[in-house]
């Protein structure tokens, strides 16, 4: 696992930003795993920049996102489908069929789950995954559990979670309760990890995430046993 820490945030996220250049250098037609909350936007935005300057192409990328709430409707503001639309993928040149996020609205969602892993799987497993981290060690949105989940599936959100998510709504009693997160035989077998941490609130989670003892109470733990894995931090 190779650690990395920033003054500030821009500096992170630009930093990120290199690293998928160099991806896209490598791999033009990398299958990108990608991630929501607050911490990636930096990173969207320099990725928007660096496409719009002609330097980076997404158009053979493949995407698959990491988790979606459940029952919100794709075209509502605070699904992820929404956050993905506004925060990278309408600014750059993605192909629209090329794009998945977990279905969490209609439909049988374990069934839907299979069908993403079986996805993600037939596009040749992802080669660079995108985390960000809960204050409880979530990744997606694998909560703390007695066991790792391997597929994609439906998980009940925490409390922790619920109350740290209800900032992007109105009321707290607006946040999902439920979503469906990828499991972690997709983020795992990933050939490459990137996960992004911001805020010295989230330094003791860091630090448990990477020095930790492996346990499925802190889910991020498990990164520690992947073969590449870079975690980026930043105080500010
Ligand atoms: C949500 C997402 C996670 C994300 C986490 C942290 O719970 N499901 O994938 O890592 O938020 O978000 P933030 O970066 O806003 O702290």
């Amino acid at each position: 696992m190779k650690i990395v820490t920033f003054d500030t945030y821009e500096e992170m996220s630009s930093y990120a930003a290199d690293i998928y250049e160099q991806q896209l250098k490598d791999k033009p037609d990398s299958v990108l795993g990608l991630a929501t909350g607050s911490t990636p936007i930096g990173l969207y935005k320099e990725l928007i920049k660096r496409n719009s300057q002609g330097r980076i192409s997404f158009k053979d990328c493949i995407t698959y996102n990491l988790d979606e709430y459940c029952g919100i409707s794709p075209e509502n503001e605070q699904s992820y489908k929404y956050f993905m639309n506004h925060n990278l993928f309408d600014y750059t040149d993605f192909k629209k069929e090329n794009l998945h996020i977990p279905n969490a609205y209609d439909g049988n969602y374990e069934q839907a789950g299979r069908q993403y892993d079986a996805q993600i799987a037939a596009s040749g497993g992802i080669d660079l995954q995108l985390l960000g981290i809960g204050l409880n060690g979530h990744i997606g949105f694998n909560e703390p559990a007695d066991f790792f989940t391997k597929e994609t599936h439906v998980v009940n959100l925490t409390e922790n979670t619920i109350e740290a998510n209800s900032r992007f709504f109105d009321d707290i009693k607006d946040v999902p309760t439920k979503a469906v997160t990828m499991g972690m035989y997709s983020i795992m077998t990933a050939k490459k990890i990137l996960m992004v941490i911001n805020g010295e609130k989230k330094y003791n989670i860091f630090k448990e995430a990477t020095e930790g003892k492996i346990t499925p109470s802190c889910p991020a733990t498990i990164l520690q046993l992947h073969p590449d894995v870079i975690v980026l931090y930043s105080k500010i």
